[in-house]
Parts: C-alpha cells; structure tokens; sequence
C-alpha cells in the first residue's frame, strides 16, 4: 500500500499545524519529522518538546527520523512526547540491534536508515526486527535536494529480499521524491513515500500532495 508522509522540514514552522492539515487534507497519511544534530548531518531541526507540539494538533502518526549520533540516548524521550514510529541511522548505531529493540520497548514502529554510500546488504541480521526501512535518496541534512537514482536498485533488491525471506518490513524512500521522480520510485518498491519540497516548496501543499499521491498510485497500477 502506498502512502505519503509529507515532511514538516520543509513546512512553515510557524504554522505546522496548519500546514500538517492541508497535507493530511491532500491525503498524507504519516507525518516525517526530520531529528538533525548538527554533529551526524550538517544541520539542526528539532527534539522532543517540538514533537510533543505536534501530538497535540494531529492525529496522524509522527515519522520520527533521527539524523542524530547516539540515537539511544534520546529514543525513550521521543516515545514519550508521542512519537510513533522511530528510525534510526546504521552508520550511527554499532549495536543497531539493541537500538532496534529499545524503540519497540517503547511501544514505537521499529526503522532503519541508510544513506546513499550504504549498501543494501549491511541491514542482512535485522531485517527481521525492523517494522521499515528508509532508503535515502539524498544524502540526509537538506531539503529539495537532487533525487539519486542509485536507490532505486536498494529498493529493488530489498523488495526481493523480502519476498525471498517471508518478511514484512515496509520500504520508506526519502529525498527528492517529486512528481518527476514519484512513479520511478513506487515502480522500484518504494511504498512510504516521503515529500517536503514537493509538498510544502511551493503552491498549496493539499493540492500538491494530492497530485503526488495520485501521480503514485497511477504508477503502481501499471506496474508490470
Ligand atoms: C533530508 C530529510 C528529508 C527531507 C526530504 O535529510 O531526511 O526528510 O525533508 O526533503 P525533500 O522531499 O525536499 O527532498
Ligand atoms: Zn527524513
């Protein structure tokens, strides 16, 4: 099932509430909150009290991305502010399966993430114990970035993984996602689709994010 997770990192912070809503009007079903340190990506976003904000004005579920080093540490408290599904970097996480679990234990959909430079085949041993998997493609601090088309084979291959092992993970794709990108991607296996810039750059984000979603879903349908 395709759905789209329009990204706030792109939204009016001054308004994410409203802006949250026109998306969800426009048929977002999830919402991607991008977490940045600074330290593991080249830019600062938001923490727990900003995603505490955002329970109070959705009922969607919060998509909580951490671009942080040390996830660990900060996971029990983007649970409690009510955050709903949690993703976290391989590259950040030596004891990735231990990370993995903590964030079940706190009641959230397990994610796991990997940059463009990562293959695929690193996420082997925890394919089973993650509920999605993000597959970037750009390389994680921005938004509007170029799409890289060199994720689209990481998400076939983990289609095929999936299908071979009997798994159920779901395949999350983020960055660059846009109408011009949009139907490769699903035709690849993508089925989270996450959006900032084509949601919240320009124009009214309900009917951008309609059209994406629409765009998508056409695409999948022909799918051979
Ligand atoms: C990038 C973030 C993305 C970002 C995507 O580091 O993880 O979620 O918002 O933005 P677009 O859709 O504009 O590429
Ligand atoms: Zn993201």
């Amino acid at each position: 099932m395709i759905e789209l997770a329009p990204s706030i990192l792109s939204a009016d912070f001054a308004r994410l509430a409203e802006q949250i809503q026109a998306a969800g009007a426009g048929g977002g079903t999830i919402v991607h909150v991008d977490v940045m340190d600074g330290h593991f990506v080249p830019n600062l976003t938001l923490g727990p009290p900003v995603v505490k904000s955002l329970r109070k004005v959705t009922d969607l579920p919060l998509d909580c991305h951490l671009m942080i080093e040390n996830p660990d540490q900060y996971i029990p408290e983007f649970a409690a502010a009510g955050a709903n599904w949690i993703s976290v970097h391989q590259e950040t996480c030596p004891h990735l399966d231990r990370t993995l679990h903590l964030i079940r234990d706190h009641g959230c959909l397990a994610g796991v993430v990997i940059n463009p430079a990562t293959p695929v085949e690193v996420l082997s041993e925890v394919l089973d114990i993650v509920d999605y998997v993000l597959v970037m493609s750009v390389n994680p601090g921005f938004g509007a970035q170029k799409f890289i088309p060199n994720s689209l084979h990481k998400m076939r291959r983990l289609a095929d993984i999936r299908q071979q092992r009997g798994l159920n993970f779901r395949i999350e794709v983020d960055g660059g996602v846009a109408l011009d990108t949009v139907a490769e991607v699903v035709r690849a296996g993508g089925e989270i689709l996450v959006a900032g810039n084509a949601v919240f750059g320009q124009g009214d984000p309900t009917s951008n994010a309609r059209l994406l979603l629409k765009t998508a879903v056409e695409a999948t349908l022909q799918k051979v």
